[in-house]
Formats: C-alpha cells, structure tokens, sequence
C-alpha cells in the first residue's frame, strides 16, 4: 500500500550516519577545536538521523538479563528463540497457541523508521521491520466487547538471569486500550536494519507503540489476549505514580524525579545534545484523536 503514514520518516528522510559523521568530521578538521562549526549541521540535522546498529542493540532495557544498558547485549544470547509460539486468546474467534513462522508467512513485513523514546529521557531513530499488530488481532478475529489487549513476555529462570532478582514482577507484562492496538502505527517487530531483532531488542517479536515511552513496547512476547478490562501491566504494578497505564509522550507531563521536557538523542557521543521532547513522541497529528476529552495529566 502507498505511504500511509506521513509522519513516519524514510530512508529518503535520514541522514546516512556515515554521511553525517564525515560532514563533521570535516568540519572538525577545518574549525581545530571543531565546536562552534559543528553547532550549525547538527542543529539542521536535528532529529533525522537514524541511530546505527551498533547503538541500537548495545544500549538496551531488557531486565529479565539485567538492569545495565550493557546486560542484554551480554546476556540475552542465552534466550532460545526458535521454535517460538505465541497464546492468542481471551475475546478471539480463533484463540490458539500460533508459531512465529506461520504468522510471519501471513503476514506483510514493513520498514517503518521511528523514533524511540524511553521514559529515561533518552531517544533513538530505530529503522523497524514488521508487520501491523491490526493484522495479527484481526487474523485471531476480535470479538465484540473487546476493549483492551494485553501482552506477556517469556518467563524463563534458566535463560533470564534477571529474572532471579523482584525488580519487576515477572513475566513483564504490558498492555494497551483496543484503539491503540488497532492503530495502523502500532506494529509487531521483527527486525531492525532488515536483518531479524537482535535477542537484546526483543527477539523474535516486540511491541513497538512509537508515541508511547518505550517500556510499553514490550520484548520476546509469548501471549496475546484480548480483554473486557484494563490489563494490569509490570512497570504500573512497580510504580504506579510514576508509570501510568497510557503513558503517552508528553513534554508537559513530568516524570515525578525528573522533567519529560527534553530528551539525550543517544550517539554522537561528545556531540550528543538534548532536544526537545515532542508531544506524542512527534506522532500527534496520528494520535492525538485517540485521546479527545481525556485529561493526559490524570490519565498519564
Ligand atoms: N520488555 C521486556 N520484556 N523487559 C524489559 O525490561 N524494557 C522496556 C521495553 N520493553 C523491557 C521491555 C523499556 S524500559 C524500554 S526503553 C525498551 O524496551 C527498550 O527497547 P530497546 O532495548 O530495544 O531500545
């Protein structure tokens, strides 16, 4: 199908990352000390620049292998992946235990580059590959009354050594209001870089909601169902003044320990700088119909 998403940047939208660092490498070169000639292109470049492979899946959360941002890259090899199935049940016409590869082979795997923003306060541009996670819930047929969907992620002590210690209550566990789930922006991914997700970054499928912070959008999912009622959900159950149900991107909503204001754009290193953090994680022309007549305030 033609773009349906104006807001979801391309390939043609993204400054190459080799580009980008040569044009400051060269600037560098010419300025010495570099500084005040880099202000002006990394400025002008602000916010379009897809993040690499590499920071993409060495800075990870993923605390079932452990609470650095180093853990998962260094553990989550232990995690086996295949076979994979997943339990889609609850208000279903075909509720059933699926394997991952019959549900790939129905269905269409999309480049979607989004950004990626942590309720941390650091962000990242992720190039995805999956598939709308609409078309997964109508393949099982979502029955009438169904109005929220809730996730799972595997539970395994002999793979997950984090698991072994209460950070959260496992299995991690997340959820979103039907609405949200149907929207054509929610996908299920299955990649990054066209090559399969990394276990670090939830392999072999993950949740990504991009105007939501990332904690939502939940690893190595297991199970799927469809609910009547508000699903409980892990970071919500650990902090439930600090971690709402909606959590939505939201400049003018605070963190109660620290502002939503702005955002560290991981990479860049010495150059990386804080931005502002965009209402709706930028996606508000999207989204923000899905949330008319609520107070995000109260419903954060
Ligand atoms: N899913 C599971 N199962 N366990 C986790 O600890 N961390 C969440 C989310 N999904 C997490 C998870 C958080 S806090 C973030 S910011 C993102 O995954 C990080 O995704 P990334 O490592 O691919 O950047």
């Amino acid at each position: 199908m033609a773009q349906r998403w104006t807001n979801t940047l391309t390939h043609a939208d993204v400054t190459p990352r080799a580009a980008f660092l040569n044009r400051r490498q060269v600037m560098a070169g010419m300025a010495g000390a570099g500084l005040t000639a880099l202000s002006g292109p990394a400025a002008a470049e602000d916010g379009l620049e897809a993040n690499t492979w590499e920071e993409i899946t060495s800075y990870n959360n993923y605390y079932e292998f452990g609470t650095g941002k180093d853990d998962p890259v260094k553990y989550a090899g232990s995690l086996t992946t295949e076979p994979w199935s997943i339990k889609i049940d609850g208000l279903v016409d075909r509720p059933g235990d699926y394997d991952f590869k019959d549900i790939l082979s129905e269905m269409t795997i999309e480049e979607r580059i989004y950004r990626f923003r942590c309720v941390e306060a650091w962000s990242m541009v992720i190039p995805w590959n999956g598939f709308e996670l609409s078309d997964l819930l109508n393949m099982a047929g979502v029955q009438e009354g169904a109005k929220y969907v809730a996730f799972e992620t595997a539970y395994r002590p002999e793979e997950m050594p984090g698991v072994r210690s209460p950070v959260l209550e496992w299995p991690y566990r997340e959820g979103l209001r039907l609405d949200e789930a149907m929207h054509p922006l929610t996908i299920m991914a299955t990649g990054i870089y066209d090559r399969p997700i990394p276990n670090q970054n939830g392999a072999p499928l993950r949740l990504v909601v991009p105007w939501k912070y990332g904690f939502k959008s939940i690893k190595s999912i297991v199970r799927i169902t469809v609910t009547d009622t508000e699903p409980p959900t892990s970071w919500n159950m650990a902090g439930p003044r600090e971690y709402g149900f909606y959590s939505n991107v939201n400049p003018n909503v605070d963190h109660p320990r620290w502002s939503q204001g702005s955002e560290r754009r991981i990479g860049g290193g010495l150059f990386s700088k804080r931005v502002p953090t965009l209402m709706f994680n930028g996606y508000e022309q999207e989204v923000a119909s899905l949330y008319d007549g609520m107070d995000l305030a109260k419903n954060y």
